[in-house]
């Protein structure tokens, strides 16, 4: 998620927004940049790397000081490599604009093909690069910035939040937002526009939230909101945020990590965003890949138990084989028997963890086809990868990862349909048919969130001074009870153990007994019966029992959690966040330090 602060008012403009940019660093950025408008002239300023490299740059940059009107951008990249001349601000070809943006463009590439056509030329690989230069084209016929700025966002598809200055009116600024959050400041004599609002707390405290399809023109006396789509004015009641600094970079949520799990129906919207098209799933990343004989998924961690859960999806309907390895044990296998037709797909949120890293190394080596599956642009596996696929998760801030097994379960879904329709291995309406499902997905579970966290927050009082856990989950819950149980174990500290449900009566049913509650999740599929069995062999033994069940599912258990249902495989997004949120409201009740756990790192950059 890039980072966007706008200013006009009474102050010195840059360093107003430079330290807005400080503010906003918590949300990971990979470069950033400013623009002012002085004297006629457009003065952008970017570097790469972190603050200090940027304001090196301006300490010898004329007029910082004089100029009351500025932007400002971090980026953390999601088209093209974090490098300058992708960092934003970005200017149209006639010098005249500068626009930041968070977002993403879903058909930035055909206007790009229709503005080349028309003798632009473009330095970067951005979206925003190829917005701003829309604006430019339409402002030819449309001399009226406002007007030129609506006409352009009107031929955008996909998600943004934008800010637009113009060397002519150098005291003014243009805004906008689609499906990404933008928020307006009002101060005394002066006025803010912000990704979030720790950009501009220490200012005011009086803001607007923009909703979607509203458009911003603001000067340091005033502002006016606008619908998009007529140019009518908006109204907005102002609010009056309360939260301190700290609270306000969590958008209030207690911890980063509640934050990222309240995160994931924007993250499986954003995840669709620019792939979906026509009813059929675009992955441009592995058009030029066949498809493989085999798939070798290898990860770390909750990635690897992704990896579990995107093999019944990738057999399921790609008819691809999957084997899944834990990274640390196939670096290590003294026989590989990989294939030249075989593929190895490494997950990794951060795209550093060494185990995974030297995996890839491994199958490079044994001359296979290796994709990525990443959340960090630019990161050691994106780059060694032969192609990778990026979760656009954005950056996740919580050491236990949450949002980010979301992004990649749903990108393993998407390369199944993918290669599913490339096999002809599943018909068009079942792929439609799913793809109306995961559509939905983000409304789903925007609505159930709220309801599963308050059923979280009862059931973890309850079960919090249990010594030990069974997570039980049988087919694709199987992975899902394996990541159930790391994260109580990561965030409470608490003794946990993912297994097969139907592997309880090989020995660890010895450990039943009433202190050592059980977890099952038994979902209305065709497994239901056999998970009923294993259920109820755990409470002949006088094991307490949590049920987490769907429509359909009638069992008798201590306790039973129904959340919303969804059809096969995609149960497992209401199961993901179930899960989650359990293990969160324990380890916060039992007043651990849930987005720091001790012992444990983001990234485990060692072996
Ligand atoms: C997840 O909650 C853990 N913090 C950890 O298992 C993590 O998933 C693992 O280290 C892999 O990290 P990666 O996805 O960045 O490679």
């Amino acid at each position: 998620m890039c980072g966007i602060i706008g200013y006009a008012g009474h102050r010195p403009a840059v360093p107003v927004v430079i330290e807005g940019l400080r503010r906003l660093e918590y949300r990971g950025y990979d470069s950033a940049g400013v623009a002012f408008a002085r004297q006629g002239h457009l003065h952008v300023v970017r570097a790469t790397g972190k603050l200090a490299a940027l304001e090196e740059k301006l300490a010898h940059e004329g007029g910082v000081t004089m100029t009351t009107c500025a932007m400002g951008h971090t980026r953390w990249a999601t088209h093209g490599a974090p490098v300058e001349r992708n960092a934003h601000p970005h200017c149209s070809n006639d010098g005249t604009l500068a626009m930041v943006h968070n977002g993403i463009i879903e058909n930035f590439q055909e206007i790009k093909a229709a503005l080349i056509d028309k003798g632009y030329v473009f330095s970067s690989e951005t979206d925003t690069e190829v917005l701003v230069n829309l604006i430019a084209e339409h402002r030819k016929t449309e001399p009226d910035l406002l007007h030129a700025f609506a006409a352009a966002l009107r031929e955008a598809r996909g998600a943004y939040a934008v800010c637009l200055m113009d060397k002519e009116n150098p005291g003014v600024l243009y805004a906008a937002r689609m499906s990404a959050p933008l928020i307006f400041g009002i101060g005394t004599g002066e006025n803010f526009i912000a990704s979030d609002i720790p950009a501009f707390l220490p200012y005011t405290r009086k803001v607007l939230f923009l909703e979607d399809g509203e458009i911003v023109r603001l000067t340091a006396s005033g502002f006016e909101v606008l619908q998009l789509a007529d140019l009518s004015l908006a109204t907005h009641e102002p609010q009056v945020i309360q939260w301190d600094m700290q609270a306000a970079q969590k958008s209030g949520y207690r911890h980063f990590m509640l934050k990222e799990i309240f995160e994931q129906p924007r993250v499986i919207a954003d995840g669709l965003t620019g792939r979906v098209s026509h009813g059929d799933v675009l992955l441009r990343e592995l058009d030029a890949l066949p498809v493989p004989r085999r798939l070798y998924i290898v990860a770390c961690g909750t990635s690897y138990h992704s990896g579990l859960w995107g093999r019944h999806l990738l057999e399921h309907w790609a008819k691809v084989p999957v084997q899944v390895e834990i990274a640390s044990e196939f670096r290590y296998r003294d026989t590989l028997l990989l294939e030249k037709d075989d593929m190895v797909l490494v997950i990794s949120q951060s795209g550093e963890t060494a185990d995974t890293l030297a995996a890839l190394r491994i199958a490079r080596e044994h001359g296979v086809h290796v994709l990525g599956l990443c959340n960090v642009v630019g990161s050691s596996i994106a780059r060694e990868a032969q192609a990778v696929l990026y979760t656009q998760a954005g950056p996740e801030i919580s050491v236990a990862s949450t949002k980010a097994m979301c992004s990649q379960m749903l990108m393993l879904a998407l390369m199944a349909l993918y290669w599913g329709r490339r096999k002809d291995s599943m018909t068009m309406e079942d792929r439609h048919s799913v793809l109306a499902v995961l559509e939905k997905l983000p409304n789903v579970l925007a609505e159930a969130l709220p309801e599963m966290h308050k059923r979280a927050r009862e059931l973890s009082r309850k079960y919090a001074q249990a010594r030990n856990f069974f997570y039980l989950g049988r087919g694709h819950c199987y992975p899902l009870a394996l990541e159930g149980a790391l994260k109580l174990k990561e965030l409470s500290y608490i003794h946990a153990e993912g297994y097969a449900a139907g592997e309880m009566k090989h020995g660890p049913i010895a450990l039943i007994d009433p202190t050592f509650p059980t977890f099952v999740l038994a979902l209305d599929d065709d497994l239901l019966p056999k998970v009923v069995s294993n259920l109820v062999e755990v409470q002949a033994r006088q094991g307490r029992v949590i049920a987490l069940v769907n429509d359909g599912v009638d069992v008798k258990a201590d306790d039973v959690w129904n959340i919303p249902s969804l059809p096969g495989f995609l149960a497992a997004f209401a199961v993901l966040p179930a899960v989650q949120l359990f293990s969160y409201e324990t380890a916060d009740y039992l007043g651990k330090d849930v987005d720091q756990p001790r012992n444990l790192a983001k990234s485990v950059t060692v072996e």
